[in-house]
């Protein structure tokens, strides 16, 4: 019988199990994850929320590295929303901090590994060193071609899709387009993700079952994985099981069974 569930279940395989199991040649391209429950996992061990997230840091790290391992092309990862503004202004100022210093940190590492990285959403929102510093990691890692870490900052996916039509609308008024050049596929190059595919998977961590504002233009299509795991405790076994479960699905893109051509 079919299970209908959204959330992992029987996660009793180790580690080396879901690595054998992992069918190399069927990876989802792009893998975008809304990294939840930070504030939660620190509230739990009675720690300051900030706790949280630099424990959450970790996971980060562990899971770029082992998606560049195992030959995924791109990871989106969802580091702070528009709506994220509306928080404590000490717990922005932390996050903006921890942000600095990763892109400080983890700028070798992307290099040695070939990672390119870029960021998607109202990036010039940000404080001015913050801008700064991820627009000169973005064109040092330019050429790098291993993977693809997207990091959403200040994003949010009505705002993407507003934006788009504000950038479609001024190509029309300047003729550098007529709207009978309007369709999906030209609509979406007018996104912040214009360069990237549209993510296979989609992960969220901690329990919430909701896509939170998250690339809705582009998960049309792509496979929902949630876990009750926290963001600060999920590592490769949990993305295992998560890579493991979307190569148990079929993707039918609204097709019949067996159908589709994709
Ligand atoms: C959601 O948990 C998480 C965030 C708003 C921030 C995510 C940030 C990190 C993992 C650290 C910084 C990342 C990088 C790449 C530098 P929450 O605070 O909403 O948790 P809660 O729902 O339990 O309160």
């Amino acid at each position: 019988m079919t299970d209908f569930s959204s959330f992992e279940h029987k996660p009793s395989a180790t580690e080396e199990t879901l690595l054998q199991q992992l069918d190399r040649d069927n990876l989802p391209r792009h893998v975008a994850i809304i990294m939840d429950g930070n504030g939660r996992w620190a509230a739990q061990r009675h720690l300051p929320r900030i706790a949280g997230h630099k424990a959450g840091i970790q996971s980060v790290r562990e899971i770029v590295t082992f998606s560049c391992e195992i030959g995924i092309q791109a990871l989106t990862l969802y580091a702070f929303s528009n709506e994220n503004w509306n928080r404590p202004v000490k717990e922005i100022t932390q996050l903006m901090i921890l942000l600095e210093r990763f892109l400080n940190k983890e700028l070798k590492t992307m290099m040695k590994n070939e990672i390119r990285f870029q960021a998607i959403g109202q990036i010039d929102r940000l404080q001015d060193s913050v801008v700064k510093l991820i627009r000169s990691v973005e064109k040092e890692t330019r050429n790098n071609n291993k993977m693809t870490l997207i990091l959403a900052l200040s994003y949010g996916g009505r705002t993407e899709i507003v934006d788009a039509i504000k950038k479609v609308h001024q190509d029309l008024e300047q003729e550098r387009m007529t709207i009978k050049d309007l369709d999906e596929k030209s609509f979406s190059k007018y996104l912040y993700t214009c360069n990237i595919p549209d993510p296979d998977l989609m992960i969220r961590t901690s329990g919430e079952v909701r896509v939170s504002n998250f690339l809705l233009w582009q998960v049309a299509y792509t496979e929902l994985y949630f876990t009750k795991t926290p963001w600060p405790d999920f590592r490769k076994i949990h993305f295992l099981r998560a890579l493991c479960d979307y190569q148990g699905r079929e993707r039918r893109y609204g097709l019949i069974s067996g159908e589709q051509n994709h």
